[in-house]
C-alpha cells in the first residue's frame, strides 16, 4: 500500500492508486463498523480535533465517530463562522490549536484555500472536511465507494452530476476523482451555475436534463447552495424543480439500473423528488452517510501510519 501523504487536502493531490488504496481499506472498516464490535485502536494515544467554521451534521458526526471507533481522544471545537475574520484569527486559532499537541485536525471552513493555509502552519495531520467552492476530498472518496460498491467498478461509467455546481466543493472533487478513474462526467445544470472554462475538466456539459441523463449509470444530484450565492441564479425554486429536479420521467432517461446519490442535506422538491430520494431501489443515499464513516476511518488510519513512521 502506498500512501505517502502528510495531509488529506484534496483530490488533486491523490494518484488513482492512492485513492483504490483508501477505498479498499475503508472496506475493511464497512466490516468492521456492520459488526458487533466496532473498535479498533489504531489511533489510540493521538488526539483528533475537529474544527468547524461552517455548520454541518453528517460529515462533523461522521468524523467525530470515526475517530472514536479507532480509539482516538475526539475533541469537536464550535467555531462560528461569523466570529471568524479570515487570514490572521484563522491562523492564530490554529497555532493556539498546535500548542495542544494534536495529532489531527479536521477542518471545514466556508473560504477556499483556507485548509491548505492552516496545513502549513500546523506539525499535525490535517484533513479537509470541506473549504469554499475548492475541495471536499472524503465527500469524493465515499462518493467513490459507493459507486464501486453498488456498480462492481469504478471506471468506465456514465456519471452525470446535476444541479449547483458552480458552488459545489462536492462536485468539484468528484469531478477530479472521477476523472482520474476514466469515467465520462456529464455536468448538467443550468449556465448560470456552471463554473466558467468548465471544458477544461474534460467534462461534458449540458442544460437539459434528459438530454444529460440519458444512459448514464449514476445521478449525483447537489443541493442549491443558497448560502453561496447573492441572487439571481435561478428563476424561483419552482421553476428550478421543474427543469432540474429528479423526477421519476427525468430518471427514466438514465439506465435502468443508475443509481440515484445525494451529498445531503437534501432539499426535498427542490433538486430531488422526496419519493425518489427514498427509493430503495434506486437511492444510495443512506449508503453514501455508512460509507462516509469507513472512508474517514480509513483516511485517519493511513494518515496516522504515516505519522508514526515519521513518513511524509
Ligand atoms: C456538502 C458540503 O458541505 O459540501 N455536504 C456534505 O458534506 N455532506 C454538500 C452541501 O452542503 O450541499
Amino acid at each position: 500500500m502506498t500512501f505517502a501523504h502528510r495531509h488529506l487536502l484534496g483530490i488533486e493531490q491523490l494518484r488513482p492508486d492512492e485513492i483504490t488504496t483508501i477505498l479498499d481499506l475503508a472496506e475493511d472498516y464497512v466490516t468492521l463498523n456492520r459488526g458487533p464490535n466496532k473498535h479498533s485502536d489504531v489511533l489510540a494515544g493521538l488526539t483528533q480535533i475537529n474544527m468547524f467554521f461552517e455548520n454541518s451534521t453528517r460529515t462533523q458526526a461522521s468524523f467525530e465517530l470515526a475517530g472514536k471507533r479507532l480509539g482516538a481522544d475526539v475533541m469537536n471545537m464550535a467555531m462560528q463562522a461569523s466570529s471568524v475574520k479570515k487570514g490572521e484569527t484563522l491562523i492564530d486559532t490554529a497555532l493556539t490549536l498546535n500548542a495542544m499537541h494534536p495529532d489531527l485536525l479536521v477542518v471545514r471552513h466556508p473560504h477556499s484555500g483556507a485548509v491548505d493555509l492552516l496545513a502549513q502552519k500546523v506539525n499535525c495531520a490535517v484533513l479537509n472536511a470541506g473549504d469554499g467552492r475548492h475541495e471536499h476530498p472524503t465527500q469524493a472518496l465515499l462518493d467513490a465507494l459507493t459507486i464501486r460498491r453498488a456498480k462492481g467498478r469504478l471506471h468506465r461509467l456514465s456519471i452525470a452530476i446535476c444541479g449547483d455546481i458552480a458552488h459545489s466543493r462536492v462536485a468539484r472533487s468528484n469531478i477530479i476523482l472521477l476523472g482520474k478513474m476514466e469515467n465520462r462526467i456529464k455536468l448538467i445544470g443550468p449556465p448560470t451555475l456552471m463554473p466558467s472554462e468548465i471544458e477544461h475538466f474534460g467534462v461534458e456539459v449540458y442544460d437539459d436534463m434528459k438530454e444529460g441523463l440519458e444512459d448514464v449509470d449514476v445521478v449525483m444530484m447537489l443541493r442549491l447552495q443558497k448560502e453561496r450565492m447573492d441572487g439571481g441564479f435561478i428563476p424561483s425554486e419552482r421553476e428550478y424543480y421543474h427543469r432540474f429536479g429528479l423526477d421519476a420521467e427525468k430518471l427514466g432517461h438514465a439506465k435502468d439500473d443508475a443509481i440515484v446519490m445525494h451529498p445531503g442535506p437534501m432539499n426535498r422538491g427542490v433538486e430531488i423528488d422526496g419519493d425518489i430520494a427514498d427509493d430503495i431501489n434506486r437511492s444510495v443515499i443512506q449508503e453514501q452517510v455508512e460509507m462516509g464513516v469507513a472512508v474517514r476511518m480509513a483516511a485517519m488510519d493511513l494518515l496516522a501510519r504515516n505519522l508514526k513512521a515519521g513518513r511524509a
